[in-house]
């Protein structure tokens, strides 16, 4: 046996390579090729791995992915990121083939709030209206009035006249936000990211004490305690925008470091410290992020699938709070 003949064997009869894929393959250029063959368009959250941004045919935030979705004209969309952002995209392309390379790709403020749940949750509160961040299932959407992101959640809020009553859902930590920033009082869902909960407010003390000419730039999703020490506060591409922008040359970054690979390409020679998890571990990093790979990116667009799936009524439902989303951020 010759040793490519070796590298493909072994690989087909290991488990850990479910698709068998021919290693002799080069990703890059396959999948550029499916990309042309499928009329596909490759939109990739800042979190991905940093060899699938470089892939990507777009790299957004959560707003500019959905409207970037709105208004592709692509046949097929390919989504690296986490399911309720390819859920997001099939609810405004209902006709379009949209594939994510692991269904497991999840979100635990999406996972922690089940439509069920949140419907008896608002029985208490008949007069208010439900705005929900996009990190919810699209049964979750289609219970929602409005949908928010992080950078566009207080601009809405904003727009409601003062005495409307709001229920926010799911996340308890970007709902305190927008309350601080709006002045408004909201009842929250007590949510959160298992990922922004993680990081540690005595380290990054200890952080800017050392590095006393860093900026401090967090996520909204970061508690209170890490926000109040935060120089700037946005969405990812908020962060991304300010680093570029700033004329500091040094940050520590309290969000998932797979952004960092977008702020060194756009802000040569600046240095970005990611904020530490509390514990010893990679816990900084989104694990659902982190479960698409070159591989299955790849994989997902030999074989067309995995590909998001949903009840048309659920689907119909979900687009009204969507599209006002939309409207409301223009
Ligand atoms: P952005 O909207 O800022 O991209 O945030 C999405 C997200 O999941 C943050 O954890
Ligand atoms: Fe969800 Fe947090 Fe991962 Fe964002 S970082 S996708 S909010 S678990």
């Amino acid at each position: 046996m010759n040793n490519i003949t070796e590298i493909k064997e072994s690989r087909i009869s290991n488990p850990f390579n479910p698709g068998s894929i021919d290693y002799t393959l080069d990703l890059e250029s396959e999948i550029k090729k499916l990309k042309k063959e499928m009329n596909a368009v490759i939109l990739a959250h800042y979190y991905q791995e940093s060899e699938i941004q470089d892939l990507a045919d777009f790299i957004g935030d959560s707003l500019q992915l959905s409207q970037e979705a709105a208004k592709t004209d692509a046949d097929v969309i390919v989504f690296a990121g986490v399911h309720f952002m390819a859920e997001t995209a099939k609810i405004l392309n209902p006709d379009k083939l949209v594939l994510l390379p692991d269904l497991n790709a999840g979100c635990s403020l999406a996972e922690g709030c089940p439509a069920p749940l949140l419907k008896k949750f608002m029985e208490r509160y008949p007069d208010h209206l439900l705005i929900s961040y996009i990190n919810c299932s699209a049964e979750v959407k289609a219970l929602s009035d409005i949908i928010c992101t992080s950078s566009n959640a207080v601009k809405i809020v904003n727009q409601l006249p003062p005495e409307q009553k709001i229920i926010f859902a799911p996340d308890k930590n970007l709902g305190k936000y927008v309350m601080k920033k709006s002045g408004r009082d909201m009842v929250l869902w007590q949510g959160s990211c298992i990922v922004h909960e993680t990081f540690s407010d005595k380290k990054i003390t200890k952080l800017k004490f050392e590095h006393p000419d860093a900026l401090l730039i967090a996520h909204p999703e970061c508690e209170e305690s890490v926000l109040s020490k935060a120089d700037y506060i946005g969405s990812t591409s908020g962060l991304l925008k300010f680093v570029t922008e700033s004329e500091k040359n040094k940050f520590i970054v309290a969000t998932e470091p797979g952004i960092i690979h977008q702020m060194l390409l756009k802000s040569k020679g600046k240095i970005f410290i990611p904020a530490p998890p509390e514990s010893n571990c990679n816990c900084n990093e989104c694990p659902y992020m982190k479960l698409n790979t070159l591989e299955k990116l790849y994989l997902c667009m030999r074989d067309r699938k995995p590909e998001i799936t949903m009840d048309n009524e659920i689907m119909k439902k979900a687009l009204k709070p969507l599209q006002r989303m939309l409207d409301m951020s223009k």
